[in-house]
């Protein structure tokens, strides 16, 4: 048979079918096609059982999700799997690499599974706001059972080929060549009258499964699904399996596929997944850029930020020195460190001699001197340009040429520490979220000196750690805090014009956001700004009151926010529940009444107006800029950083969704209610809202 990604040849009377459709042999239409016929032709040949396996780095890891919202075109993925699964010849499907979504899905119909150890299989689809369409969610729980079924397809976790072997859905692991072993195996059960086991032919006992279950389910999810429509749809589908026939189950989930693949979440969802690979790639750079290789490296500052990162590189097994001024702060830092793994122990999510290993790869010291060999340096200490200058004046004296000096600062200008060394090309800022062993973005800063490959080792070694990255250019902030300045602000001014905290949270959180901004506040500490706000004041810079005089009253009150019990709301001791508090709602009445404010009734639209709209405004400044080199790329930051939520796709995503003419109108009707000092339309925006165009089409046409 002659086609461009599916091969069939006979070896040893098994019929094998190779996939080789680089790079993760996506389920094209041209790779659909080939094995349906390749499955037909060998109905009649000499092959007495087939193995399906693929070539490259991976086994088949998904539906080409590019062609999505297009016409489908034949045969369909379905259509493939009937004729895989009522195969007259027994198939083996041979997993590498990772069988994801479909590709798990297409194995699932085979008769048999082998993988390599390394292997992983899942179905990874409600990440992309949909659910496994061809047949997963009918077959999974028919195999592992329902409860095993939910947890895999809800997360969307892959698992590694020794879960699933546990759990049935592998039935053997070839140890040594996968080619060979498949073939082995699929004529040891040739040979042994090893039946064709149709997934689809087992019945579910109804009666194991408790009355309630599912509602329960649904009702669990829904707390942390944040308005997502595709687990609740996940869950209607496995209580199918259970109740209803094989064809009637996947009839219902091709439908409630179809209304996931054509939702607007699932659309803002794929944005995501490509833009988190854009988002990868620095524009002036080649692809094949060289890299600078980090087998060790050190961490100044063992404080909350220092500790998160270390653990970083110890998870991947990269050795880290951490540095800190004396042996007490040292030892603190890495107390805390033990004590983050031993939580996660306690979690059952580690076991204790991982932790033991983990722990080998991290050191401590408080000398300069042990710092000579290592090749990259991170810098994790206060946030004080004067403290951070003399660290890297040190590191440039004792570091080895070409290692690479980085700074996490928040706000400070990398290019002012970069002049603190001699080596200005060796110096970019990696700025990590906290905590920053889970946050996965990571903003790395290009300095106007940080030479090309200091960065493309940024971006490959942010990968390696399990970061998402996106570049950004250096400005107050960068990317990410720049932008959530005015969404701070218009949090801060919606309670003096009539919301209160529980009402802007619950807005902010029914769109999405993990967390409100108000919520955030008491969190983060109310004294980390207020401290910032007094730099600032006595740097000369004059102050809005409107932008933070609650917060400040609370701060002098000695309301700091979670950590001291209370700040906008009071918590709970025991479960740190939010209590709203009448004190605090007479404190912003008599602050707004001394601003000569009238309240009023805020609704849950102006409150998500008033915060998202700052955000896309300044985005758009930021674009304008070249701080950021894409759209794309600030949705990134914003979903990976501040939990923005995925299924809205960003902040600019967002903004062609409302349309640029409707931000820019409410954000003029903003203006003209608080003043052009705090609403300002970007001229981008204003550009782009008169040429009814979009930030999308602007990004692509600057490609
Ligand atoms: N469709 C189209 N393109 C895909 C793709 C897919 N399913 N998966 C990956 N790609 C592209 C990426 O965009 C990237 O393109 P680029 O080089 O132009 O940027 C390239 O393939 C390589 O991808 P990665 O950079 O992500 O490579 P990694 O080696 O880091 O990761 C992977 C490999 C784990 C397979 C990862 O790509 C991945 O998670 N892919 C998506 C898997 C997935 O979601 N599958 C389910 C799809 S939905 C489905 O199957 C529906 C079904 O139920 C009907
Ligand atoms: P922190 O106060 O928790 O820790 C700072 C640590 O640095 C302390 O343990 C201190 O002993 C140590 N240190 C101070 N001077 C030092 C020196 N000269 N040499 C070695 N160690 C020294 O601070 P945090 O929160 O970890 O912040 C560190 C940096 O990370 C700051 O620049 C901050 O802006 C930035 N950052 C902080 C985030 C956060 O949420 N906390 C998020 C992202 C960046």
């Amino acid at each position: 048979m002659s086609n461009p990604v599916v091969s069939y040849e006979i070896i040893d009377s098994i019929g094998v079918i190779t996939v080789n459709n680089p790079p993760v042999n996506a389920l094209s239409q041209a790779l659909r096609d080939g094995i349906q016929k390749a499955v037909t032709a060998a109905q009649s040949d000499a092959s007495e059982a087939l193995v399906l396996i693929c070539a490259g780095r991976t086994f088949i890891a998904g539906a080409d999700i590019t062609e999505f919202g297009k016409p489908p075109m034949s045969p369909s993925l379905s259509d493939i799997l009937v004729s895989i699964e009522n195969s007259k010849k027994l198939i083996v499907a041979a997993i590498h690499g990772t069988a994801l979504g479909g590709g798990f899905e297409t194995s699932l119909a085979c008769h048999y599974r082998c993988a390599i150890a390394s292997a992983k299989v899942g179905l990874p689809e409600v990440k992309l706001g949909i659910l496994p369409g061809a047949g997963g969610t009918q077959r999974v729980p028919r195999i592992a059972g329902v409860k095993a079924a939910l947890e895999l397809i809800t997360t969307g976790n892959p698992i590694s080929a020794a879960e699933a072997a546990d759990m049935n859905l592998i039935d053997e692991i070839i140890e040594g060549d996968l080619k060979s072993g498949a073939i082995q195996y699929a004529k040891d059960l040739v040979d042994s009258g090893a039946p064709l086991k149709r997934i689809r032919d087992i019945t579910i006992n109804a009666s194991s499964i408790e009355p309630g279950f599912f509602e329960s389910y649904r009702k669990k999810l829904a707390q942390r699904a944040r308005g997502q429509i595709a687990p609740d749809r996940i869950v209607s589908c496995v209580e199918a399996a259970v109740k209803l026939p094989m064809d009637q189950g996947l009839k219902l989930e091709r439908d409630l596929f179809m209304e996931c693949v054509q939702s607007s979440q699932s659309r803002a969802m794929r944005h995501v997944f490509f833009a988190e690979r854009e988002a990868a790639k620095i524009k002036d750079l080649p692809a094949n850029m060289p890299v600078r290789d980090i087998k060790r490296v050190a961490i100044i500052g063992g404080g909350t930020m220092g500790g998160g990162i270390a653990m970083c590189f110890a998870n991947v097994g990269i050795p880290v020195t951490m540095l800190e001024i004396n042996d007490e702060a040292l030892e603190r830092g890495l107390g805390i460190i033990r004590k983050n793994y031993s939580i996660t122990v306690q979690k059952g999510k580690m076991t204790e001699a991982e932790m033991a290993e983990r722990l080998t790869f991290i050191n401590g010291t408080t000398q300069y001197k042990d710092l000579a060999d290592v090749d990259l340096v991170i810098e994790a200490v206060f946030e004080n340009p004067d403290i951070k200058a003399e660290v890297f004046g040190k590191l440039d004296a004792v570091c080895k040429p070409g290692a690479i000096l980085a700074s996490n600062t928040s706000y400070q200008n990398i290019d002012n520490i970069a002049a603190a060394t001699k080596r200005p090309q060796d110096v970019l800022g990696m700025h990590f979220f906290s905590p920053a062993n889970v946050m996965k973005l990571l903003e790395v800063v290009r300095g106007a000196k940080t030479s090309d490959d200091v960065l493309a080792t940024a971006m490959q070694i942010g990968k390696k750690i399990g970061k998402v990255c996106a570049l950004s250019r250096v400005c107050y902030g960068f990317i990410g805090n720049r932008m959530l300045g005015g969404y701070g602000r218009q949090a801060h001014m919606l309670l003096l014009d009539g919301a209160s905290p529980a009402q802007i949270d619950a807005a902010a959180e029914e769109f999405g956001m993990a967390m409100g901004p108000i919520a955030m506040s008491d969190l983060a500490g109310l004294d980390v700004g207020y401290k910032a706000r007094q730099a600032r004041e006595a740097a000369g810079e004059k102050m809005d009151p409107r932008a933070h005089c609650i917060a400040s009253a609370l701060v002098e009150m000695g309301r700091l926010g979670q950590k001291s019990g209370a700040g906008y709301y009071k918590y709970d001791p025991q479960t740190r529940a939010r209590v709203p508090d009448p004190e605090v709602d007479a404190l912003i009445k008599a602050h707004a009444e001394k601003l000569g404010i009238k309240r009023r009734e805020i609704g849950a639209e102006e409150i998500v107006a008033r915060l998202m709209y700052p955000l896309i405004n300044e985005g758009a400044l930021i674009l304008e800029e070249g701080i950021a080199q894409r759209p794309g790329d600030i949705d990134i930051v914003y979903v990976y950083g501040y939990a923005f939520p995925s299924a809205k796709g960003g902040p600019m995503f967002y903004a062609d969704e409302v349309g640029l003419k409707n931000v820019y109108d409410a954000i003029c009707k903003f203006r003209d209610q608080h003043g052009a000092d705090i609403w300002k339309p970007a001229p981008l925006l204003e550009r782009l809202a008169k040429e009814g165009s979009t930030f999308a089409a602007w990004g692509a046409a600057q490609e």
